[in-house]
């Protein structure tokens, strides 16, 4: 082989080497933005599902369980007692009749606290306020507070914290009897 044919074939072979080397560079490239891209899209979706209201309660909703709140007579007519497990006030109205309140504002979804002294629910966030039904006194909330549904058997008050019921407005027929 002549010397023009061979630095002609080292210098074909040299092109052929860099358009290799190109073409691995650019599927790496393009490799490691989709996967930046699906990480990023992954992220997003987790930040969005945890920050969005109600997504808490849904989780929670979802592991609940029954709550044996206790017997009838523990509960005091035109009372409110919070029970941690399943974030509900239990609320005895004035005719003996029960209601369990789930605990987030339905605005934003805050802890609203109950305040003896008002005999009101005040929501900390942004001021909304609901009677011991769960019924709004002030806006921004839109709706009444959820509730959990109530039995009683055998002298005991449970609450089934499995999933909050939404509601447009109270109803007496809401509230249980024993
Ligand atoms: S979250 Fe309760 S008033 Fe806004």
């Amino acid at each position: 082989m002549t010397r023009g044919k061979k630095r002609q074939s080292r210098s074909g072979k040299n092109r052929r080497d860099k358009r290799a080397a190109q073409t691995r560079r650019s599927f790496l490239t393009t490799a490691w933005l989709w996967l930046g891209g699906i990480a990023l899209a992954e992220y997003l979706w987790l930040a969005f599902e945890f920050l969005r209201p109600g997504s808490r309660s849904e989780a929670r909703g979802a592991s609940a369980t029954l709550v044996v709140a206790g017997p009838v007579d523990r509960f005091e007519p035109n009372s409110v007692t919070p029970f941690q497990e399943g974030r509900f006030y239990l609320a005895r109205l004035a005719d003996g009749s029960f209601l369990a309140l789930f605990r987030e504002c339905t605005h934003l979804g805050c802890t609203v606290p109950w305040v003896a002294e008002e005999e009101r629910f005040i929501c900390p966030c942004h001021a909304s306020a609901y009677d011991i039904t769960g019924t709004v006194l002030s806006p921004p909330a839109p709706r009444p507070l959820d509730l959990y549904a109530v039995r009683i058997e055998h002298g005991l008050v449970k609450v089934d914290t499995s999933e909050p019921i939404h509601r447009r407005s109270f109803d007496p027929s809401q509230a249980v009897r024993s």
